[in-house]
């Protein structure tokens, strides 16, 4: 079968790559889609039970590091476009074992950027480079308010939407990076590779920045599925230091519809910030993530209180993050569908009505790896 467009997206495996995947998979069933992926820890091919055996869908085990077997598989299959979200994820895994962030992020970006620069010889026309970042590039925002105002405080943002803040300033596609964990480093280095190419060799990039995601398919090592699992089986929630650090959470099927818009619709070089114009401090997320899982459960609301354990805190932790995905709305016409106790009710159903898949991926060596993580907190 001829295919309208060819297309590898790499890390498809694993949380928000098994979205895109099986957005694209679906709604575009004139296009090959090919979910490269080296399968990690992280990476899960039963995130896409429901679309492996579409026609226009193939799954190839590699790892992006691997320039000879990138080139080859894009000769093959004549790819016009990637969209490139494999990388190392965790900020906690990349405080004890930067190398590999460095590996994967830094070295695999860059030789996907090579594999497809020899790909395409120079015949940029209909190609298209799409990498997807993350806002932890920017660093940490402070938390300010107005005077005589207490956080969080009604503000507007030149998109024109009102939304809830817990501080004045907020990251915009010209704020510097300024990346404070290793994770953050690796994946601010890979985004300055991706633009160099644009403004070297002319390939046709875009980049995007996004806040935290939450939904189905996450690893129950990310706050949000590891908290649910933990409040479900009444094991203690581990705080790091306050509970106090502000997040800006964005439902993830929201991101893949953003990611479908820009990689259609966006324009070459440019760079576009997604978010959900929605901060949350860790602390309130994890009363609502009691207080849903309770209920859903059948348990009086809110007695499971007594499982947050304030624990020693991330070093560097960041303390606010907080997304302007202005540029988007204007120009793209993109903007978060749910309203976020709706995506959290959803999502606590998702873990509760998927305890297996939880348990598989919760199970064998990753377990060895979570308890060796805590020891000592
Ligand atoms: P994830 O950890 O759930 O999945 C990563 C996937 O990449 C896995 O399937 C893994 O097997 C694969 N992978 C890792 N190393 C590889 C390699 N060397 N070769 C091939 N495949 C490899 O990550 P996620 O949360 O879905 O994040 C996806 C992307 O989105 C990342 O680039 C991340 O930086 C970015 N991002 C994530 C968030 C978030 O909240 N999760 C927010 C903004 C941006
Ligand atoms: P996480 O899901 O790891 O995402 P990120 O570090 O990329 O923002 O963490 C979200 C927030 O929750 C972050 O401020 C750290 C905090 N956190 C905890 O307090 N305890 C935990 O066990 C985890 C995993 C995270």
């Amino acid at each position: 079968m001829e295919f309208k467009r060819s297309i590898i997206i790499t890390g498809g495996a694993g949380f928000i790559g098994s979205h895109v995947v099986r957005l694209f998979v679906n709604k575009y069933p004139e296009y090959r889609i090919i979910n490269l992926d080296k399968l990690t820890y992280a990476g899960n091919l039963a995130n896409l039970k429901d679309i492996e055996d579409k026609p226009n869908y193939r799954f190839v085990k590699m790892d992006i590091c691997d320039f000879e077997g990138v080139l080859k598989l894009m000769q093959e299959e004549k790819v016009d476009g990637i969209i490139h979200l494999a990388a190392e994820s965790h900020v906690d895994r990349s405080i004890k074992d930067p190398f590999t962030f460095a590996q994967t992020n830094v070295m695999g970006t860059l030789s996907m950027l090579q594999a497809a620069k020899a790909a395409w010889d120079g015949n940029w026309e209909g190609k298209r480079f799409y990498h997807i970042s993350t806002d932890e590039v920017y660093g940490a925002l402070e938390m300010t308010h107005p005077e005589g105002i207490e956080p969080p405080f009604i503000t507007k943002a030149s998109s024109g939407t009102h939304h809830l803040a817990y501080g004045e300033k907020f990251f915009t596609e010209d704020l510097k990076y300024q990346p404070h964990s290793p994770y953050s480093a690796a994946k601010a280095s890979s985004d300055h590779f991706v633009r160099a190419f644009h403004d070297t060799f002319g390939m046709p990039t875009i980049v995007t920045n996004c806040s935290n995601n939450y939904g189905p398919y996450q690893f129950p090592e990310k706050l949000i599925p590891l908290f649910i699992n933990n409040i479900r089986h009444r094991k203690p929630l581990p705080v790091y230091g306050k509970g106090e650090n502000v997040r800006d959470w964005l439902f993830v099927e929201d991101h893949a519809r953003a990611i479908d818009i820009i990689f259609h619709n966006g324009k070459v070089a440019e760079t576009y910030n997604i978010g959900g114009f929605n901060e949350w401090k860790n602390i309130d997320i994890i009363k609502v993530l009691i207080n849903t899982v309770d209920r859903l459960l059948g348990r009086p609301e809110g007695a499971d209180m007594d499982l947050i354990t304030y624990v020693t805190d991330r070093a560097g932790h960041d303390l606010r993050y907080a997304i302007d995905s202005s540029k988007l709305q204007r120009e793209l016409g993109w903007e978060p569908s749910l309203q976020f106790e709706e995506g959290i009710e959803r999502t606590v159903r998702w873990y509760l009505d998927n305890q297996a898949w939880l348990d598989n991926v919760t199970s064998g060596d990753y377990q060895k790896y979570y308890e060796s993580m805590y020891k000592g907190r």
